[in-house]
């Protein structure tokens, strides 16, 4: 695509005469524009990839005020183009980091010079620019990886000390009951950390590209009665969880591994983020050449800033208070679905509840 440069110039014919040439050029001059309030205005709208400036404009803003707000607001690239050569004016011109400086009369090759190099830096630039966000991406995660590690281990790993600490101290008073309750919440801990470290794995080998998806035959009424139990038992059965699986349509070909990730992370949220005594419910239909998934709650609900989040690696609602996390969960699901070439939506009310909808492709 032709470059696109906008010209500031209040003389009219000179105006005419580097649009002209430009266009002989090459490039794209959508206007010439005569006043420095214009040409902000103009910049702003249609974002060229150079601004040709000159310094003495008609009305109350000079080209250098001029291009230092295209700086600062638009971060848009100016060239100036000027008869003054003296040193006040081009003090004041440096200070706007322009890319370029022209002075007139000039040629038609000196326009063509400066004005590629000013591209060519500002492309250079742009590129930096983007790794930059990339590197600073990065680090983002890193750091919220390692404050999430350092805060959800934590807890696991003081009731292992605490509990622990505990058998050694009483071994003898106790009585065998109050023994095993502790070695039981030493167990939950390490299965805590456990799944912890497992769902960091399997996102570094989704980021790695290492997920293998291998759809077949699988029987939907099996696979979700033995993931409610499971749910049940962990919950230990403080939320009723319904069933509800359109009779017909209990053999299905979807990667049951995937599969697994999708409803265990949407329904183990379901019941964490949902008080005891209310009910979840897991309900599977079809619909044309597509399975729908609805797992529906009545739980706390997830605040609309953080519903775009949601699939994001690490990202927690802000409402989750004390309820643990580590924000992968959501992010194994959306990767799991996508495999499926599925689709996720979520409607949600604070303090209502939430249902989760997916919806994967019958034949894969
Ligand atoms: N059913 C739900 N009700 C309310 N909030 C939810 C629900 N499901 C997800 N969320 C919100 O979405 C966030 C991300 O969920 P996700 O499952 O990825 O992480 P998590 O539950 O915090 O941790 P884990 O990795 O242990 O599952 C949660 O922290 C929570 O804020
Ligand atoms: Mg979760």
């Amino acid at each position: 695509m032709k470059p696109t440069i906008l010209v500031v110039e209040d003389e009219v014919i000179i105006g005419m005469d580097i649009k002209n040439s430009l266009k002989r050029l090459g490039y794209n001059v959508p206007a010439v524009i005569a006043t420095g309030e214009k040409a902000l205005e103009k910049a702003e709208k249609i974002q060229p990839d150079l601004i040709l400036m000159d310094i003495m404009l008609k009305g109350s803003l000079d080209g250098v005020e001029v291009a230092e707000k295209i700086r600062t607001d638009l971060q848009l690239p100016v060239v100036f183009l000027t008869a003054h050569t003296d040193p006040t004016t081009l003090e004041r011109a440096k200070a706007t980091q322009p890319f370029g400086y022209i002075v007139k009369p000039f040629q038609e090759k000196d326009l063509h010079t400066t004005v590629e190099i000013a591209l060519a830096r500002c492309r250079a630039e742009t590129e930096i620019r983007k790794a930059l966000e990339k590197e600073k991406e990065l680090n983002e995660l890193k750091s919220r990886f390692v404050s999430m590690v350092s805060h959800e281990f934590r807890t696991p790993m003081s009731t292992i000390l605490f509990s622990s600490d505990l058998l050694r101290i009483y071994m003898n008073q106790w009585s065998e009951e109050k023994k095993l309750t502790h070695i039981q919440r030493i167990k939950t801990a390490i299965q805590r950390m456990t799944e912890m470290l497992n769902d960091i794995l399997l996102i570094g080998k989704a980021e790695a590209g290492k997920i293998e998806f291998n759809p077949r035959k699988i029987n939907l009424n099996n696979l979700c009665r033995q993931l409610v139990e499971d749910i049940q038992v962990a919950d230990q059965n403080n939320h009723e969880i319904d069933l509800d699986i359109e009779s017909e349509f209990t053999e299905a070909i979807l990667d049951e591994k995937l599969l697994h990730h999708i409803l265990i992370n949407l329904l183990s949220n379901a019941v964490k983020y949902s008080p005891n005594n209310t009910s979840v419910s897991l309900k599977i239909a079809a619909q044309e050449n597509y399975l729908i998934f609805e797992i529906k709650d009545s739980g706390i609900g997830i605040p609309e800033a953080d519903r775009q989040r949601l699939f994001e690696t690490f990202h927690r609602a802000k409402n989750v208070g004390a309820i643990p996390g580590t924000g992968l969960g959501l992010a194994i699901v959306k990767r799991s679905v996508d495999f499926h070439n599925g689709t996720i939506e979520v409607q949600s009310e604070v303090g209502q509840g939430t249902t989760f909808t997916v919806k994967l492709p019958s034949q894969i």
